[in-house]
């Protein structure tokens, strides 16, 4: 089938800057690269990427190690349960100087950075890697991060989203302090840049306070590609008015469908063009040469998992302490209610428990936090892998995939290998990037 006219599909590697995937078990895996704190293992996983033309590559963060759980941080670091966490930054940029083309986003937070800070960081390696940037804004999560800022809890959901629609603001306005053609750099009249061009923003509101001019030129995509992942009601008010690529978790292709339907209508009375708003459904994917073959590898991969992992990411996840609790009595409506983490993971929880008073085994159960089903697996030959994400893809439940790893960087390698050029041949997934910046590169115009 010819790619000709097609709509074509959106992949994005998703990576931490950690010991462990998103799957906590997979540092355990005997083929995991155990190198993580080598800026080589990042490039390794960005040339792979690029080798299969994926759009970008995207690396989360958190802000403390997991230590909720009993009220201390041992099970994390003797588990290994997202017990490292390195800064990003550092990491797409030696990404971007390993490869041309693939998109380096990076996770930075609205709570604890200053938005000069983050404007700064994003321009600069927007013009270090020709426009190749994105940032995936978070409000972060819980208590821990808060205490790793010298402020004892995290500002209450709602709060969080209403100091990023401001920090979104300052930020913009930052980015947008050069115009385009400000800077001259005339060594003969002498003239650096065209004053008239460069603006103060003298931003003050009831969270931030910047004065600008900024300090970084214009850049060549203008703005960085903003990601986001809001789930609640209140994330998803601003994802639709701030979000360019929409990162989710949904179990069923339906239930991202009808988010996205529910985005794209909000873009709408935004006056954004719903178009120019992607929706990526985080995956995994396990691949073999046959069906037995991926079988075996995803019970393997199955196998590395244990309960504390999930005890201890829930607890994270929640900002509540799951070992105060005999397992299997059910959490009081108190209790569920001073849950401060992801709300829609908790209204998922008690969506699928069919109680609205769940027990902790109905959490482990429910939730699948720390296993792979956590988020959809995809299992099977190439062909078998194509027609799953053909299926989500042609529903319109989504513009594309956001790849996790069971372990790394091999099952970057496989998909590249064995299901991009499956991919590929449906006509469903560029054989190429278009010259130019990770906006064009999205079919949206620089800024
Ligand atoms: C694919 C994906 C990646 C995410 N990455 C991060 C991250 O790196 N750091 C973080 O603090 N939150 C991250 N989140 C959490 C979201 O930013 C958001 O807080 C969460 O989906 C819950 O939505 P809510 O904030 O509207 O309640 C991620 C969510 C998803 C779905």
């Amino acid at each position: 089938m010819s790619s000709e006219n097609k709509k074509e599909m959106l992949l994005v590697g998703f990576l931490q800057a950690s010991n462990c995937s998103n799957y906590t078990g997979s540092w355990r895996h005997p083929e995991t690269d155990s190198n993580f704190l080598d800026l080589a293992f990042y490039q390794n996983i960005a040339t792979t990427l690029e080798r299969g033309k994926f759009h970008l590559a995207f690396i989360d963060d958190r802000l403390a190690m997991p230590s909720r759980f009993g009220n201390t941080h041992k099970d994390a670091v003797e588990l290994g349960i997202r017990a490292v966490k390195l800064d990003v930054v550092p990491i797409i940029t030696a990404m971007g100087l390993a490869t041309s083309n693939l998109g380096l986003g990076a996770t930075y937070s609205t709570t604890y950075y200053s938005p000069f800070h983050v404007a700064r960081l994003f321009a600069s390696i927007d013009h270090f890697t020709q426009g190749r940037s994105a940032w995936n804004v978070v409000t972060s999560l819980n208590d821990s991060e808060a205490q790793n800022f010298g402020v004892s809890e995290h500002l209450a959901h709602d709060a969080r989203y209403d100091s990023a629609d401001e920090f979104m603001s300052v930020v913009c306005s930052l980015w947008d302090s050069w115009e385009h053609g400000a800077m001259v750099a005339d060594k003969d009249s002498g003239q650096f840049a065209d004053s008239t061009k460069v603006h103060r923003i003298d931003h003050s509101g009831p969270y931030f306070q910047s004065q600008g001019a900024f300090t970084v030129p214009h850049t060549p995509q203008g703005h960085p590609v903003i990601i986001q992942a809001g789930q609640s009601e209140r994330g998803r008010k601003f994802a639709a008015r701030w979000g360019e690529l929409l990162f989710v978790i949904y179990p069923t292709a339906d239930g991202c469908r009808a988010y996205r339907q529910n985005l794209r209508q909000q873009n709408e009375e935004l006056g954004r063009d719903p178009d120019s708003v992607k929706v990526a459904p985080a995956v995994y994917v396990v691949v073999g040469e046959s069906e037995e073959i991926a079988q075996e590898k995803l019970a393997f991969i199955n196998s590395l998992a244990n309960q504390t992992d999930s005890l201890v990411l829930l607890s994270e996840v929640f900002n509540y302490d799951f070992a105060q609790h005999p397992t299997h009595e059910p959490l009081s409506d108190e209790i569920l209610e001073s849950m401060t983490g992801l709300r829609g993971f908790l209204d998922r929880v008690i969506e699928l428990s069919g109680t609205k008073n769940p027990s902790v085994d109905d959490f482990i159960r429910c939730s699948g936090r720390g296993t792979l089903s956590e988020l959809p697996v995809f299992t099977g030959t190439p062909q078998q892998i194509a027609d799953q994400m053909e299926s989500w893809f042609l529903t319109e439940s989504c513009d594309g995939f956001v790849l996790a790893a069971t372990h790394m960087p091999g099952t970057y390698v496989d998909f590249v290998e064995m299901v991009v050029p499956e991919l590929q041949h449906r006509g469903l997934f560029r054989k190429d990037y278009v010259s130019g910046t990770l906006r064009e590169n999205l079919g949206m115009p620089n800024l």
